[in-house]
């Protein structure tokens, strides 16, 4: 599966234009493709990332990480997902990052998505869907999460049985259970709940470009 990543995430830099800026997901796949960009940082005036884990990986690599409010609208985000449908619509989160992903894709012309075919789905939901929440909101989120969709929301931890916490220092819960027949409704709907920072779901602004590893890659 790590060559089929490895395979997405190199076919990605195709996208990398002279002098772009690049919006940089988080995950395993994108760290190929950070990997590959390295490869070319000349050609680019730097990158915008969604996490601390990508911004350390850009930094070792020696490729500038730049502030959004600075640079304004990008030309292209590149990004892995935890499911895709076939309308480029996705859920994201499971690296706990989907906030400032979906900040940097609603703020790019084009966002290519990269992943390996078994994140292919016909409806989206086997994956639990990410929710980022603030910590004083956790019940009552759940609460809502439960009476709007009738499926589980499970607080994440880590290992150690921690609350996972977000680089924004919040919370994530996660809706095991669901079949998303109308993911742009949910979406909406979620994000209506108080204390609900963003949602895993890329439905309202989905994927332009999907990349599917293989060899040869496949581009949707
Ligand atoms: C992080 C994400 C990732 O893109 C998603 O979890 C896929 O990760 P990977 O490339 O490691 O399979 O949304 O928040």
């Amino acid at each position: 599966m790590s060559e089929a990543k490895r395979l997405a995430g190199e076919k990605a830099i195709d996208y990398v234009e002279d002098g772009m800026i690049v919006g940089v997901g988080t995950g395993s796949t994108v760290a190929f493709f950070i990997d590959a960009l390295a490869k070319v940082k000349e050609r680019i005036a730097g990158a915008v990332s969604s996490s601390e884990q990508s911004t350390q990986r850009l930094r070792a690599h020696g490729i500038e990480v730049l502030d959004l409010n600075a640079t304004g609208p990008l030309s292209l985000y590149v990004d892995g997902a935890d499911e895709c449908d076939p309308h480029k619509r996705l859920i994201k989160g499971g690296g706990a990052a989907l906030t400032r992903e979906k900040i940097i894709a609603e703020a790019s012309a084009k966002f290519v998505c990269i992943i390996d075919p078994a994140k292919r789905v016909d409806v989206l939901g086997k994956f639990p869907l990410p929710v980022e929440v603030i910590p004083m909101a956790r019940s009552l989120v759940a609460r809502e999460i439960l009476a709007l969709t009738r499926a589980q929301p499970v607080w994440r931890q880590d290992a150690e049985g921690r609350g996972v916490v977000t680089d924004n220092g919040n919370g994530i819960l996660d809706i095991h259970g669901l079949a998303i027949t109308d993911p742009v409704a949910l979406e909406s709907a979620l994000n209506q709940i108080p204390g609900v920072v963003s949602v895993g779901l890329f439905a309202r602004r989905p994927a332009d470009v999907v990349i599917v590893g293989g060899e040869p890659p496949q581009v949707l």
